[in-house]
């Protein structure tokens, strides 16, 4: 088939992963004899740097006219100040606001031979195989923000309406069809009136689910049931805020934030691929940032927007053979194990394919 792909690298560690993640798409699309072609545009820092925006237009653009977009990361030290009125942030969240990507899919997965890495007990952490469905166009990140009294108050709106809390709903449902059948909706409906609504929009759609396990979740609780018995979810879908920081604890999970891809969808096709991971300044441009999140994102992007499931199969098989064959990266690396570089991992992934 043929496919265009607008790469939006961003700062930071995101150009070396993004990097590989393109030349794994590129090994796919020679094994597979496909024609995948390839755009960079500017998104974050950088696009700030050169253009003043960190969404210039022609970003937007050439995402719309693309079939998928693989994105590295945003922001960093040189933009860091928190009152700035252009901040590499806006370039993410714009971007998906642009395409409508209202439900952000992250997977975790634990591979076995990286159970020991993670900071948690493997006992607990066996079993431990989840998707965390998390709304990103709507809620607090979203809603009205502003200050009041000369700037000495601050606030910010957390806002979701029936429709936005059903259409991600119903997808963490069809995709809990094709896993283990269970769906933990997750919200604070003991405290927030949004998450009230949310809830029962939940409720109603789990009605039309009969053959999926369904329950409810208060985010504090949640929080603390992940490390407890992760193996205990399923599919959890959730808001905006609520899934950045749960998704952030699950990653740990994982080992490390440096295996977490993700899949962000619209309406159609068109989704945007990114590791969970931020632009980790302290290790940019060493050549020793892990790249398999952004390799198992470009899995996602075969899978979900280019529908090449055996194709997408192969980029994972290839990750979990190169982890087999004790590659590591330093992040996932036991104190004392050699280790290899960004460059070098994405080569073994390719080599596998
Ligand atoms: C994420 C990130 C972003 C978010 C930041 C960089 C705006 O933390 O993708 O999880 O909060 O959504
Ligand atoms: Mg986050």
């Amino acid at each position: 088939m043929q496919a265009k792909i607008a790469v939006l690298a961003g700062d930071g560690i995101g150009t070396e992963v993004t990097a590989q993640a393109r030349r794994v798409l590129e090994t796919i699309a020679a094994e597979f004899r496909h024609t995948f072609s390839f755009e960079d545009a500017l998104i974050g820092g950088i696009a700030i740097d050169e253009t003043g925006n960190p969404l210039p237009d022609e970003t937007v653009a050439l995402c719309q006219a693309s079939d998928a977009v693989l994105l590295g990361a945003v922001g960093g030290p040189k933009w860091d100040d928190p009152t700035a009125a252009v901040r590499p942030e806006q370039g993410l969240l714009g971007i998906r606001k642009a395409l409508g990507l209202y439900a952000n899919l992250r997977p975790v997965t634990l591979y076995p031979e990286l159970i020991d890495a993670s900071t948690i007990k493997r006992e607990v952490l066996e079993g431990t195989d989840l998707l965390v469905v998390r709304e990103l166009t709507g809620g607090i990140y979203f809603g009205e923000r502003g200050r009041r009294d000369g700037g000495k108050t601050a606030f910010d709106t957390m806002i979701y309406t029936e429709a936005e809390v059903e259409r991600v709903v119903r997808v963490a449902f069809e995709l809990a069809a094709g896993r283990r059948h269970k769906v933990t909706s997750v919200d604070k409906a003991n405290v927030l009136e949004s998450s009230r609504l949310w809830r029962s929009v939940a409720r109603r759609v789990a009605a039309e689910h009969p053959d999926i396990a369904f329950d409810e979740l208060l985010v504090d609780a949640c929080s603390m049931h992940l490390i407890r018995k992760p193996s205990s979810f399923d599919v959890i879908v959730t808001g905006n805020m609520f899934g950045d920081i749960l998704t952030d604890e699950a990653s740990m999970l994982s080992g490390s934030m440096g295996m977490l891809p993700s899949a962000s969808l619209a309406e159609g096709s068109l989704g945007l691929y990114e590791p969970i991971h931020g632009t980790a300044p302290d290790i940019a441009g060493q050549d020793v940032a892990n790249p398999l999140a952004a390799i198992l994102s470009a899995a996602l992007l075969l899978r979900h927007s280019l529908k090449l499931d055996q194709e997408a199969v192969a980029v994972e098989d290839a990750v979990q053979q190169v982890l087999r064959d004790g590659y590591r990266t330093a992040d996932i690396a036991r104190p004392g194990e050699a280790t290899v570089g960004t460059q070098e991992m994405g080569g073994l992934v390719a080599e596998r394919i």
